[in-house]
């Protein structure tokens, strides 16, 4: 028998890339190829890539460079390019790096097979189109391989909302949602080959509105389903907009037993000046209000978000703003950029924010973001806690997993397995996690 091929995938980004990896990682698998952990060894080197940011794309660039050698030794070794730059570049990656011999966009990924048999015949291979079927139905065919206790399933992509700043409507295109029974087979399928916790994913997951029994269904009528699931023990989802936070969802969290008390909801800035000019459509103060009915509904919740700052026009006063908001909901996790000019986006024609300004600004947020968060994590000690296991940790019987609010917790029990659920009670906190004692 041949040796199989060796397939190298290099993931950016968000969640949502991890997802597809694994997609196509399972597409190849159909035609003869095996994961490696290293470029060097690979028959083909697949770059998942991410264009929400400037650098995101500089490095897919530079990284590209550092395979020159490579393909020298190996004319063989096939490169191809997948992701979101890959969807804004399509043939300039090819233009820009020669040894690029394969572009696909986000929702093209099934046609990879094809792609890769025409690569072989020393021909280009490029599809960056937004197909109408379901590419993950035409990815269906993966082998039934043991998974870890957690698992990304996608269940909506693309996005309608245009936020000034963004180039997601543009490279993920039109927001749509997967059928439910589709996400309700693949749960099924992932609860068989181990996986106890799964996170619902979509670029706008709580516009979430799949095709059900009886009409459409929401994020919220989604998660209901899957809370009967046999096996499954921890539902989350990610990432959600404060516009599509319906009353079933907020409600679901007060009562859905299987839905973990987290919840990533980002506001981008606390000016409402600002908030108009990225087109949000949400108010600071509104936004507050949702957060107080969330609260209502499971006070622990832990909130995350995100932030934009040096936003076009960002005045000390706007950024005050924020400062203030942030101090108001006191986040648990929450992840602050600087703006970066995504070229065919309104607000990249106007008026830039001074970097240095805007460097200083992310730092002085960043502080009082890591200070509640700190003070967050260190409010769990001595709280019982239920802890999903995933991995051994660094030291010899240690094992590492996740709290219901995220927090990473270690413990030291020779007995432990991976995928055990337990409860724990929490002895001290440290810079990146908690330590536990099993009760
Ligand atoms: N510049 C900086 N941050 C951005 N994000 C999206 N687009 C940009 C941009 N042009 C951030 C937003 C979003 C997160 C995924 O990335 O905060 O929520
Ligand atoms: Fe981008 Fe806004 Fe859509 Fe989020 S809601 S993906 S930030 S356009």
């Amino acid at each position: 028998m041949s040796e199989p091929k060796k397939l190298y995938i290099k993931t950016y980004g968000c969640q949502m890339n991890v997802y597809d990896s694994e997609r196509m990682a399972e597409a190849l698998g159909g035609k003869g190829y095996v994961e490696t952990k290293s470029p060097d060894d690979a028959d083909m080197i697949l770059l998942n890539t991410c264009h929400i940011r400037e650098k995101a794309a500089e490095k897919v660039y530079s990284e590209l460079g550092r395979f020159k050698g490579l393909k020298a030794e190996k004319p063989d070794l096939k490169i191809g390019v997948a992701g979101c730059v890959a969807q804004a570049e399509g043939q300039e990656i090819m233009r820009r790096q020669p040894l690029v011999d394969l572009v696909v966009g986000p929702q093209s990924y099934h046609r990879l097979p094809e792609m890769e048999a025409k690569t072989r015949e020393g021909k280009k291979a490029l599809d960056t189109d937004f197909p109408e079927e379901d590419k993950f139905e035409k990815l269906k065919n993966r082998p039934k391989a043991k998974r870890g206790p957690t698992a990304f399933l996608t269940v909506q992509e693309g996005c309608d909302k245009f936020c000034a700043f963004c180039v997601v409507p543009y490279t993920r295109g039109a927001e749509v949602s997967r059928p439910a029974d589709r996400i309700l087979h693949e749960a099924r399928d992932l609860v068989e080959r181990g996986v106890r916790e799964i996170t619902l994913l979509g670029q706008n997951v709580n516009a979430y509105h799949g095709a059900g029994p009886s009409g459409d269904m929401t994020l919220a009528g989604l998660i209901w389903e899957l809370n009967k699931v046999d096996g499954l023990e921890r539902i989350r989802f990610t990432t959600s907009h404060p516009n599509d936070m319906t009353d079933d969802l907020i409600e679901a969290h007060g009562t859905c037993d299987k839905l973990m008390p987290y919840l990533h909801l980002p506001v981008q800035s606390g000016s409402d000046r600002i908030l108009k000019r990225m087109n949000r459509s949400h108010t600071a103060d509104s936004y507050l209000r949702l957060i107080e009915r969330i609260r209502e509904a499971r006070p622990d919740i832990l909130m995350s978000g995100d932030f934009i700052v040096g936003f076009p026009e960002e005045t000390d006063e706007d950024f005050k703003a924020t400062l203030d908001l942030v101090e108001q909901v006191r986040y648990g996790y929450a992840y602050s950029f600087k703006y970066s000019t995504r070229p065919g986006t309104p607000a990249a024609e106007r008026p830039q924010v001074d970097p240095e300004k805007a460097d200083s600004r992310l730092q002085e947020l960043q502080a009082v973001i890591t200070r509640h968060q700190r003070e967050i994590q260190d409010s769990m000690v001595g709280r019982k806690l239920r802890v999903l296991f995933e991995k051994p940790g660094r030291q010899s019987g240690q094992m590492v997993g996740k709290s219901e609010y995220l927090h990473a917790v270690h413990v030291s029990d020779a007995s432990l397995k991976v995928g055990e659920l337990r409860d724990v009670r929490v002895v001290s906190s440290s810079a990146n996690s908690l330590a536990a004692e099993l009760l």
